[in-house]
């Protein structure tokens, strides 16, 4: 029986979070050996906003290697540099023409930067879950792994899908979002209402993949909770002691209940020390891997064997395509 295929990005514009790792990478790994597993880096969205180029570069090549430290096999899963298959940017083209603005106007991630009266927001930015959308159906998947704040454009990507099939006759698989039920949406440590990620203006609330275990200890151990002295899992009235549970609960398998009875009576202080504990313990295992990779071959053999698996997907697909939009004349 032929697998299901699986497809997920993420967008390197900093360093990878814990967020990243235990709401998207963690699932790409579990999911390798049961599903036909596609990871890229989705480096085209980078460029949304502003970014130093020899930064970017850094960033690019540590996706790769942490793609590979935290346990994606190249045997097994194709993973690869978006930019290095034009036919991203060209579907996205499509893509952009077929969506609507007022679609794009209620994507949230562009309405909270105009919200915030960001400046000098790009074209790029607007259109990306277009973009995203062609990353998405030029490989026909059956799922996309994501966490909770891509499931938005995951929806998108469906409407698209089936706009494209009323009018072209089938053409694209209508792909379904996998959110994890534990873990899709990791909160910042320091303000537990809300999410924890890469463009934090502080630190404090995010760990980084690449953190020290001394400076990812500090930021649990000073991670905001609450006066209520208890842990229990409730995220309406006790988001910060929850989120750290939802983190410990992920890396661990363990389940809110086994977790606030192993805690019932102690203090914070025990159960962050538990958290960090366990963070740390997932974090060394990952550096010393990514250390190993980081100055080898594996990330350009890696990249290329990706490349060369990936697009001979989206090349005939591109080119069906263009054909039922009645755009081509030489085939
Ligand atoms: P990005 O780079 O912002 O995030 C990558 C993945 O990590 C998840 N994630 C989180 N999960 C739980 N808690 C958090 N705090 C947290 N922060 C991030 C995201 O939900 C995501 O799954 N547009 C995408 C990248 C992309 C893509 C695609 C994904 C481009 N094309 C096609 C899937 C399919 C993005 O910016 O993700």
């Amino acid at each position: 029986m032929t697998k299901k295929r699986m497809l997920s990005g993420i967008k390197p514009t900093g360093q990878l979070t814990l967020g990243n790792y235990i709401g998207a990478l963690s699932k790409f790994v579990d999911y390798q050996d049961e599903y036909e597993m596609i990871a890229f880096i989705a480096n085209l969205h980078c460029i949304t906003n502003p970014q130093d180029p020899e930064e970017l570069h850094k960033n690019l090549k540590d996706c790769v290697a942490m793609y590979l430290a935290c346990g994606l096999d190249p045997n097994k899963a194709t993973i690869f540099l978006q930019s290095d298959i034009m036919e991203h940017a060209q579907l996205g083209y499509i893509m952009c023409c077929h969506t609507y603005m007022g679609e794009l106007n209620r994507m949230t991630q562009f309405k909270d930067k105009c919200a915030k009266g960001e400046k000098n927001l790009t074209g790029g930015l607007y259109t990306y879950p277009s973009l995203m959308a062609a990353d998405i159906l030029l490989y026909d998947p059956d799922f996309v792994p994501v966490g909770e704040d891509q499931k938005q454009h995951v929806e998108l990507t469906r409407d698209l899908a089936n706009r494209f099939n009323n009018r072209y006759k089938d053409l694209f698989k209508v792909p379904t979002p996998l959110v994890p039920k534990v873990g899709a949406r990791i909160m910042s440590l320091s303000d537990p209402t809300k999410k924890m990620s890469k463009s934090e203006e502080s630190n404090k609330g995010c760990i980084y993949l690449l953190d020290t275990p001394k400076q990812a200890r500090k930021k649990i151990m000073s991670a905001v909770t609450d006066s209520l002295n208890q842990v229990k899992y409730d995220p309406e009235n006790q988001p910060g002691v929850s989120n750290l549970m939802q983190i410990m609960s992920s890396l661990t398998n363990k389940s809110m209940e086994q977790i606030e009875e192993e805690y019932a009576g102690k203090g914070y202080g025990d159960f962050k020390r538990g958290v960090a504990d366990v963070v740390v313990e997932r974090l060394e295992e990952i550096q010393s891997k990514y250390n190993e990779i980081i100055n080898s071959n594996l990330i350009e053999e890696t990249l290329a064997e990706g490349a060369r698996k990936a697009s001979s997907i989206a090349k005939p697909k591109l080119q069906l395509v263009q054909q039922r939009l009645g755009m081509e004349i030489i085939r």
